[in-house]
């Protein structure tokens, strides 16, 4: 397990960057964390650092959008709208065994679909100081041990 505390949505941003950079094709992100917690912020780190230049916005409504004008595709779920009936046949597997980055917002809901293998990135909020998170990096599988020791390694 890794931990960041961060004070700002920029500090957010460039941690979740470096890990854009080393991201591989096949990759699952899960982020999990409370409404407003910054896996969306997160999130548009991560693109910055696929090179990805279009807009990242949040899928609430669409369930997904899918990045394609970077290094890998990135697929962006927020399945927090599947809480009641859960993601079966909705095909996230595809997306999940496919050749993009997925990064799921909410994944508790779809815990059925999930691959074995993963790097959970825990998100908190400060009690005092709105600006302020602690992300906690947990990964899931040898692969995102060394995911996660590629991209933080000083
Ligand atoms: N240190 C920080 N890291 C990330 N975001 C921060 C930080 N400080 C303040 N913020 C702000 O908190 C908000 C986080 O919103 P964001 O949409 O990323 O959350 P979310 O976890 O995706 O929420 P939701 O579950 O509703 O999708 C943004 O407005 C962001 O600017
Ligand atoms: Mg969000």
């Amino acid at each position: 397990m890794l931990e960041f505390k961060t004070i700002n949505p920029e500090q957010t941003i460039a941690i979740a960057k470096q890990l854009g950079q080393q991201v591989q094709a096949g990759d699952v992100l899960l982020l999990d964390g409370d409404l407003g917690a910054g896996k969306t912020t997160f999130t548009k780190g991560l693109a910055a650092g696929l090179g990805i230049e279009r807009y990242v916005k949040s899928p609430t409504f669409t369930l997904i959008r899918e990045y394609q004008d970077g290094r890998l595709p990135l697929y962006h779920m927020d399945v927090y709208r599947l809480e009641e009936t859960g993601a079966s046949d909705l095909g996230l597997e595809e997306y999940f065994d496919g050749n993009g980055v997925s990064v799921v917002e909410w994944s508790q809901f779809i815990a059925e679909e999930l691959p074995s293998d993963y790097l959970t990135i825990h998100f908190n909020k400060d009690v005092r100081d709105d600006q302020v998170r602690t992300l906690v990096l947990e990964p899931h599988g040898a692969h995102y041990e060394a995911l996660v020791r590629a991209s933080f390694a000083d």
